[in-house]
């Protein structure tokens, strides 16, 4: 490995970093991660801080998970990659399928397609979605629907569904056929209203009007995260998820949940449709699926899709991956699985989240920059900054920036993503590693 001064002059020079600019990333070069343990990691100057991003929603379990490495390093050494296209399979993603089959029986799902990280298991999704209504002979099933604010990855077709202009302009035009309906985001939101039950209802009336709109016999597939997150942790009230639930099946339309981050525990259940009672129809889900050690993912399917491609002749899945079920990649997952289990991780998300919520809201007391905190459910909470709370004139970069830094310097990596700080640490967080987050924002707000 080249020395720390060649590391630092060449950062971000060869390289683009996703969602950024490269001007930027020279400009203020990214900081250079080469340590971790635990739930902690470590710069290049030696400097050793909380991640309480928890990598990027994936390292659930934390950097030290030795049944995982070791899991990785034996599975290399037997048999470090072969494909599951037509003919051909591997030992450990026979396992890993049967074993995410009965961990996933209570949403109903028990067949899996494996993929390489979120965006594909997305993709993946609708692309299925529309194959099943040609199957059925509803050929005229293609649209989708998803919620504003909503993140669906970087495919064409997830950006297609991504509720955030940010992620769509550039790359536009996108798929045709794809239609957003209002979250169910209290702190803004088109009909001015904060009670999140009556808001939850008006966001299923505009779901409502829009499938009678564009015909239900149109649409294939309704796509939403049980919890929006990277929208800023948006928890939708607890009659959301079943109202959709029950529209989508009224009309016809498939239900999708986008679960690359609320699968596996982290919001204090052990999938985003078990917190809120409901079965969709297919899950996608990645990041935990291996602690964040493989890029791996699976989508889990459920009864309508077996009905359809498993009863036909000429259901023909014309869509995969060269890493569809990479053995090294499955036997990260069986382990991360086991040791998920083991831990019984949703207790801790669900008692640490509260923790850092409440803390967040005391914080909110103090410094009039916090506009509006959310969470409650599980790890999953964010903060959003404001200019002034009367006007709730989001914050400006600059300072938005300082407030990382400054909690950076006080022993929290948090992630910033526009007026929002969201955090997603693992899974494995205790008490005083929760207060260290909580002090290093108090401090960063200070300072702004
Ligand atoms: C809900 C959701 N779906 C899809 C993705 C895309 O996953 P990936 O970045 O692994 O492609 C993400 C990534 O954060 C996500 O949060």
């Amino acid at each position: 490995m080249k020395d720390s001064n060649f590391l630092k002059e060449n950062n971000a020079r060869q390289m683009w970093h996703p969602m950024t600019s490269p001007k930027d990333s020279i400009d203020s070069p990214p900081k250079i991660i080469t340590g971790s343990s635990g739930v902690t990691i470590t710069d290049i100057d030696g400097h050793t801080v909380i991640d309480g991003v928890g990598g990027l929603w994936n390292v659930n379990l934390g950097y030290s998970c030795q049944p995982i490495k070791d899991a990785m390093a034996a599975q290399l050494e037997t048999l470090p990659y072969y494909s599951t296209f037509r003919g051909t399979t591997n030992d450990a993603v026979i396992e890993l399928s049967y074993e995410l089959a009965e961990f996933f029986e209570p949403d109903g799902l028990s067949r899996a397609f494996f993929t390489s990280g979120g965006s594909d298991s997305v993709e993946t999704a609708l692309r299925l979605a529309r194959q099943y209504h040609k199957l059925r002979g509803e050929s005229g099933r293609t649209k989708f629907l998803s919620l504003k604010k909503g993140y669906h990855g970087t495919h064409i077709g997830g950006a297609s569904v991504n509720g955030n202009a940010n992620f769509r302009t550039a790359y536009e035009p996108l798929l045709p056929g794809c239609f957003h309906i209002p979250a169910p985001y209290t702190y803004r939101n088109p009909f001015n209203e904060t009670d999140p039950e009556m808001l939850a209802n008006l966001c299923i009336k505009a779901l409502e009007d829009e499938i009678a709109f564009q015909g239900a016999n149109t649409i294939a597939a309704m796509i939403m995260e049980p919890i929006l997150g990277a929208g800023g942790v948006i928890v939708p009230h607890k009659s959301f998820a079943p109202m959709v639930r029950e529209i989508c099946d009224r009309n016809g339309i498939l239900l999708i949940t986008d679960e690359v981050i609320t699968a596996y525990g982290r919001t204090g259940a052990w999938s985003g449709a078990r917190l809120w009672g409901i079965k969709p129809d297919m899950m996608a889900t990645a990041k935990a699926i291996t602690n964040g050690y493989f890029p791996f993912g699976a989508v889990m399917l459920g009864d309508k899709m077996i009905e359809a491609f498993e009863n036909n002749d000429n259901a023909k899945i014309g869509h995969g991956y060269t890493y569809s079920g990479h053995p090294v990649g499955a036997a990260a997952a069986l382990a991360c699985l086991a040791e998920t289990k083991r831990l019984n991780v949703i207790e801790n998300a669900a008692s640490r989240g509260t923790q850092m919520f409440e803390g967040f809201k005391a914080l909110k007391e103090k410094h009039s920059i916090i506009g509006d905190v959310r969470g409650g459910q599980g790890l999953m909470t964010a903060i959003e900054m404001v200019a002034d709370r009367t006007t709730k004139q989001p914050i400006d970069g600059a300072s938005a920036a300082t407030v990382q830094e400054v909690a950076y310097q006080n022993g929290a990596m948090i992630r910033v993503s526009g007026p929002n700080i969201i955090l997603s640490p693992s899974l494995v967080l205790t008490e005083q590693d929760t207060n260290t987050i909580l002090s290093a924002l108090d401090t960063a707000f200070a300072a702004v």
